[in-house]
């Protein structure tokens, strides 16, 4: 399929998000393919709510994109932030690093720091809309474009579903589309800074995410099925 007759079918799918299942809302990591569809909604005036969720661990260079986007793009973005409460125990239990010890608390740290976040940003809303494409990840072959999302009780649109790396930044190049600085620093797939790392070329582009785990079970939580 040709890269045009893609981001037809990608604006047609953020159309149906915006018409049939308002409030729709957009979450955006800032990640290369966040910003495809950051671009989209701008471009088309779409009536997408844009968040992101602030781990209070993530790179600085994600934090710079975020004010970038502010200036670049009139769609504001609403940040949310975990439970103050809830990453003190943590940390007073485990220490401020203490998700390298084992998965459990791996997946505890992003299950405080995102998911319970994720909740509150979802409230309210009758669909949301994610960046995931299905050549990321082991975990991401079964995806469709639009479904219910059991999980989180409303749609879920995968919009750029079946974009290839290769096309989100053939359009980020010819759209001038701002995106994060380590991309370009041999960082694929970026998260929170300390459970990212670079990658060597030829590598899988989620292998430097929470690398010392094993890549079938590399997810945050945010997208459980
Ligand atoms: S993750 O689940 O492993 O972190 P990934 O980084 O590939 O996922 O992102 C997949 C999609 O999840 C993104 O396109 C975005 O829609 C959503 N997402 C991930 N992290 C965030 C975040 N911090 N804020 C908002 N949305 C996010
Ligand atoms: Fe915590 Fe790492 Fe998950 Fe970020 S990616 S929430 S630091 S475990």
């Amino acid at each position: 399929m040709s890269t045009p007759l893609k981001i037809e079918q990608t604006v047609a799918a953020l159309q149906q998000a915006a018409r049939d299942f308002a409030p729709a809302c957009f979450a955006n990591s800032m990640g290369a393919e966040d910003m495809v569809l950051t671009d989209l909604i701008a471009r088309h005036h779409l009536d997408i709510e844009m968040f992101s969720l602030d781990t209070g661990r993530l790179p600085q260079e994600t934090y710079d994109l975020m004010q970038e986007v502010r200036k670049r793009y009139s769609l504001p973005l609403k940040i949310y932030f975990p439970d103050c409460t809830l990453v003190e125990e943590f940390v007073a239990q485990n220490g401020v690093n203490g998700f390298y010890d084992s998965v459990e608390l791996r997946k505890r740290c992003c299950h405080i720091r995102k998911v319970e976040p994720l909740k509150c940003a979802l409230a309210g809303k009758r669909a949301w809309i994610t960046g995931m494409r299905r050549d990321q990840a082991v975990t991401r072959g079964s995806l469709e474009v639009s479904s219910f999302d059991a999980d989180h009780g409303m749609q879920k649109f995968n919009p750029l579903l079946e974009w290839t790396n290769a096309e989100v930044w053939e359009y980020i190049r010819q759209n001038d589309v701002p995106y994060n600085k380590l991309h370009d620093c041999f960082y694929p797939s970026i998260g929170c800074a300390p459970c990212t790392r670079s990658v060597t070329p030829g590598e899988d582009i989620r292998s430097g995410r929470w690398w010392w785990e094993s890549a079938e079970g590399k997810e945050c939580g945010l997208h459980l099925r």
